[in-house]
């Protein structure tokens, strides 16, 4: 049965306060932000980045969508699963050598009825161009792009929807959230304005869990139509070396001891790394005493049994990290 767009998420009361010797030591306030959707594949930011593609799909009676994503990609489990519920046939360009069927995202993808794309580096790597993007209009006609990510325009209007600002306990003075193609950070971004009342503007920041020089000015253009809309943001680098498939042992410990104490379930390539830097900042006194911290759990949970799978997490950390029932 195909499930109303309108009844998929409540995004209401999914607000979790963190209580921590480290944040009681630094009287910093921490809030995790947690949407839940219907269908758990579409998690964090996911629906919100894919709702008004859904949306333009079915008013514009396209005959279907094409996204691109990586082999363990979040943005391909979570559009495979939109894809089968709202009943649109799905494309996707894996950036792969070939389809890994055993592959637990691959796999997920094919049993929702996504057709999967193995795309070399060198092609993958023309995914935005616009020679590439007409190709894919001929090969796919009637078809919607939609961009790595979920991070178009749309996917930014979808995040903006979200109000991070207004904590249980009052307004921020920081909102975090991890980062990567920019979408997410964007979103906030564009919404915050609205939000600010004035007094002293809420801080934004990316914690970017890759290093892309080009991050700022992706996030720039994602922006362009509201340039005014502006608050302050900055992008931070996680750890100086980052890749998405390096799974540093201290982010996974950290997601470890995180899932144990607070039954919240993080993983180490963008929440979990997220966080950890959020801590390392808070630790090293960055936040002013009494300073209230949203922090926008992003999902990504699917992509805990591609790490076991490629083991770069042990069976034991993995019953850890899928044991905790938030997130
Ligand atoms: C779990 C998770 N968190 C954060 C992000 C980063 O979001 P964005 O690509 O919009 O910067 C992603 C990627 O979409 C993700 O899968």
């Amino acid at each position: 049965m195909l499930l109303p767009i309108a009844d998929f998420a409540d995004l209401s009361a999914n607000w979790y306060k963190i209580l921590d010797p480290l944040l009681a030591k630094a009287r910093v306030e921490l809030w995790l932000y947690c949407p839940k959707t219907a269908e758990p594949m579409i998690s964090g930011n996911k629906w919100m980045k894919l709702q008004y593609h859904i949306k333009l799909i079915q008013q514009q009676q396209y005959r279907g969508f094409v996204t691109f994503g990586g082999a363990f990609s979040n943005h391909l489990a979570a559009s495979a699963a939109a894809a089968e519920l709202f009943g649109i046939p799905a494309t996707a360009y894996v950036r792969a050598d070939s389809i890994d069927q055993q592959n637990p995202t691959l796999q997920f993808c094919l049993a929702k009825g996504m057709t999967l794309i193995a795309t070399d580096r060198q092609t993958y790597r023309r995914r935005q161009q616009s020679d590439f993007l007409e190709l894919l209009a001929l090969r796919h006609p009637d078809c919607l792009i939609i961009p790595e990510g979920g991070s178009s325009a749309l996917g930014v209007r979808g995040i903006a929807g979200l109000n991070l600002n207004d904590t249980p306990a009052g307004p921020a003075d920081v909102i975090a959230t991890a980062t990567a193609s920019g979408g997410t950070l964007a979103g906030i971004i564009s919404a915050s304005k609205q939000q600010n009342t004035g007094t002293a503007q809420t801080q934004i920041l990316g914690l970017a869990v890759v290093n892309d020089a080009s991050l700022p000015a992706k996030i720039k253009a994602l922006l362009k139509a509201k340039a005014d809309h502006q608050a302050p943001w900055r992008i931070i680098a996680t750890a100086p070396d980052q890749r998405y498939a390096r799974c540093a042992a201290e982010h996974i410990d950290f997601c470890c001891k995180f899932a144990l104490s607070h039954n919240i379930a993080l993983e180490p390539v963008y929440t979990g790394r997220a966080l950890f830097k959020l801590y390392q900042m808070i630790a090293a006194g960055e936040f002013a005493p009494g300073s209230r911290i949203s922090f926008f759990h992003t999902g990504g949970l699917q992509g805990l049994a591609g790490l076991y799978y490629r083991q770069l997490i042990n069976q034991q950390q993995y019953q850890i990290l899928s044991a905790a029932t938030v997130g």
